[in-house]
């Protein structure tokens, strides 16, 4: 459990938390992600941290995408934007069209829930669920029946399905990270964001995961941003966006 409380945010948590789904605006057509002069202010310690700072980004549908910088340029702040976990302080966010400025804690949660998923360094699995159970907790979350068939086809995805009735101890750091990516795919978002998904893993783990990411851009046509450290793992990514002090210094291909 330490692990769990050791994140910040933790979205999995809010995830629980949060109200039952709203009905989503209508979207407008657009880019699947596009961030427009996008700044995010945080107040601590009577001080005002700019966290990114007039950032414009698109992301098309199965383009992978690489965030990189130094510790604290604005990474993890920048996906929990592009994932409506929290609003900017100005400019804007459309996902799959739709803007977040603006929306209700339900329509956030809703636009979440339908389009976006999250793996993060730390795995995040519950870890007295079984893996199938892990999985097929995005589905009772959004408030639809267990489906342990769509559980079971996103275990094959990522090649776990042996382990379906394992607990989250009973695995390697990569087998629960390959289940982690399971989950966050169950719902079939158009949208995944990962926080340093190989941060914790050793090389071989970390390709396999880099590789089953690749292959979920390509075949599943899904958008991925990942903050990443690595400049090995970015390199198999479309396009590299380099942040500097919360600003986007360059976007590059490898
Ligand atoms: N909730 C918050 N309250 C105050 N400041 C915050 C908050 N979240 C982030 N920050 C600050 O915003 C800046 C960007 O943080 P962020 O977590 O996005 O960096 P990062 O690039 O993900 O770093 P790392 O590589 O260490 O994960 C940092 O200066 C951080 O201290
Ligand atoms: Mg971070």
């Amino acid at each position: 459990m330490r692990l769990f409380q050791q994140i910040r945010p933790a979205p999995f948590d809010k995830l629980k938390a949060e109200p039952s789904p709203a009905e989503i605006p209508r979207a407008l057509p657009m880019p699947l992600l596009r961030l427009d002069n996008v700044t995010k202010h945080y107040r601590a310690d009577n001080q005002d941290v700019v966290a990114l700072d007039a950032v414009t980004l698109d992301a098309e549908p199965g383009e992978f995408l690489s965030i990189v910088g130094r510790s604290g340029c604005g990474k993890t702040t920048l996906l929990n934007l592009a994932g409506a976990m929290d609003f900017p302080s100005a400019g804007s966010v459309h996902i799959n069209g739709v803007v977040t400025s603006g929306l209700a804690d339900a329509e956030l949660t809703a636009i979440r829930r339908k389009y976006v998923g999250f793996v993060f360094q730390f795995f995040q699995l519950l870890p007295t669920l079984s893996v199938r159970e892990n999985v097929e907790l995005p589905l009772l979350l959004a408030g639809q029946t267990a489906n342990t068939q769509q559980a079971i086809e996103r275990l094959e995805w990522v090649e776990m399905a042996d382990y379906a009735k394992r607990l989250p101890h009973q695995l390697s750091g990569g087998q629960m990270q390959r289940v982690a990516i399971a989950r966050a795919l169950v719902h079939s978002p158009k949208l995944l964001l990962a926080d340093e998904p190989i941060g914790n893993l050793d090389s071989t783990s970390a390709e396999i995961v880099m590789n089953l990411l690749r292959r979920t851009a390509d075949e599943l046509k899904t958008t991925i941003l990942m903050a990443t450290h690595s400049q090995e793992a970015a390199r198999i990514t479309d396009r590299i966006v380099a942040l500097r002090d919360g600003r986007i210094e360059e976007i590059r291909r490898p």
